[in-house]
């Protein structure tokens, strides 16, 4: 082993992902973003993280092979030193055991479900998920004879009342897609805990800068890493951290599965992540002045961005999170037609589905993120066809206002009234 693999990983221990993440005590988070899981006590290696880019490893003989096994160096589909080092950067800034990246978001939602439930289990799910994790708990999970109740997002009594004897799994996702609702998390966490169950969330539009759930108790948080984790909308991965118990069960699953990511992707991760907290921070103010300018608009007929004092959950989400995010969404007055060609006039906000990169993007979210999913289940979620979503990237803001400024102009509906929520 040259000094430059001595880097990564000296392979004497077992799987680097599932070693605690304790090195990281004291740093602050945007440190951990930075620096993350590369081992900084090594000397004289690249200062980049290298591409592990192969699928098996060398030995020199069998007894190594033996030794080799339970480490990262074995075959990729059971790990890899590059995918160890991005596993143990979000381990390290969701102040976590550990984390484990998956080939997609959807990889690790339906990858973590199936390691943790077997038929005959029961979840309770906030209605409010991204559309895909509906599909699949109401329309895959029932072939295989595991049930879902789907509850309101922020009536806890509800959540409560839902659960029954054989309930495994409380899954909720704050700030919701994509009507950025706000779910109190300590609640959620300890009626988990009274209960026995494991309780997960989908942080994907909260991202570990704004809000690390793990410190209000929640079990497993998962990441669309697609989005702000990788930043520059050329990626598509997943991430699941959380307490080592579960991540060793999950880490079984998805070896059979196949559902790991490329050492290149993870390489593409590791770099994101490194400028994670300027891009959020920088995100988290352009978002705020935009939801400001729209609530203010006569043509919007609602906003929604949990810190506009108006959000119906601003003080939880002003106690959990460090940042709004930038996730706004809003209805326009007028029909669905004026939403598509409002969000069709916009220029510097380019109309493409996915969220989370440097650029602002707009959708509309009953023709993207939430078109698999049926109209009534929609209506009971609040996602109108006047809605348009924003992920508001890093350009400067007054170009951003200016571009919505002239989008608005193409809504044609007289203005009935100007309320915010
Ligand atoms: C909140 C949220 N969770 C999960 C996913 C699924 O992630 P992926 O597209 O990386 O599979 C998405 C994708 O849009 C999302 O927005």
């Amino acid at each position: 082993m040259n000094r430059h693999e001595d880097n990564l990983d000296d392979g004497r221990h077992p799987r680097g992902n599932h070693r605690k993440a304790d090195d990281s005590a004291g740093r602050h988070t945007e440190t951990k973003a930075v620096r993350g899981g590369a081992h900084l006590d090594k000397k004289n290696g690249p200062l980049g993280t290298p591409i592990y880019q192969t699928s098996t490893f060398e030995v020199a003989d069998n007894d190594e092979q033996l030794r080799v096994t339970p480490t990262d160096r074995f075959y990729t589909r059971y790990g890899n030193p590059t995918n160890t080092v991005a596993e143990e950067t979000v381990a390290q800034l969701e102040a976590v055991d550990a984390a484990l990246t998956f080939a997609s978001g959807m990889g690790a939602i339906t990858t973590t479900i199936l390691a943790l439930l077997k038929s005959g289990d029961h979840i309770v799910a906030q209605r409010d998920i991204y559309g895909g994790a509906t599909k699949f708990f109401t329309q895959w999970l029932p072939k295989m004879g595991i049930q879902t109740t789907l509850v309101d997002t922020t009536e806890y009594e509800q959540h409560a009342r839902a659960i029954r004897p054989n309930t495994r799994l409380l899954y909720v996702e704050s700030p919701t897609n994509p009507a950025v609702r706000v779910v109190d998390l300590r609640k959620v966490a300890e009626l988990a805990r009274q209960h026995k169950l494991i309780s997960m969330i989908d942080g994907t539009f909260g991202t570990p800068i704004n809000q690390r759930p793990a410190e209000f108790g929640i079990d497993l948080v998962m990441h669309s890493g697609t989005k702000y984790l990788a930043g520059h909308s050329d990626l598509i991965c997943g991430v699941v951290a959380g307490r080592g118990d579960l991540i060793q069960r999950i880490h079984s699953t998805r070896t059979t599965l196949g559902n790991c990511m490329d050492p290149h992707a993870s390489w593409m991760l590791i770099r994101g992540l490194k400028t994670l907290a300027v891009r959020v921070a920088r995100q988290n103010e352009n978002a705020l002045r935009v939801a400001e300018f729209l609530s203010q608009h006569a043509k919007v007929r609602s906003v929604h961005y949990p810190f506009l004092k108006s959000h119906p959950e601003y003080a939880v989400a002003r106690a959990q999170m460090s940042g709004g995010g930038g996730m706004v969404a809003f209805e326009v007055e007028g029909s669905g037609e004026d939403a598509r060609r409002a969000s069709e006039s916009m220029r510097l906000f380019t109309l493409a589905p996915s969220l989370g990169g440097v650029e602002s993007l707009v959708s509309i979210p009953v023709l993207t993120s939430h078109a698999m999913i049926t109209a009534a289940e929609r209506e009971k979620m609040g996602v109108t066809e006047q809605m348009i979503r924003l992920s508001v990237g890093i350009e400067n803001a007054d170009d951003l206002i200016a571009d919505l400024e002239h989008a608005l102009e193409t809504v044609a509906a007289t203005p009935q009234h100007a309320q915010v929520g």
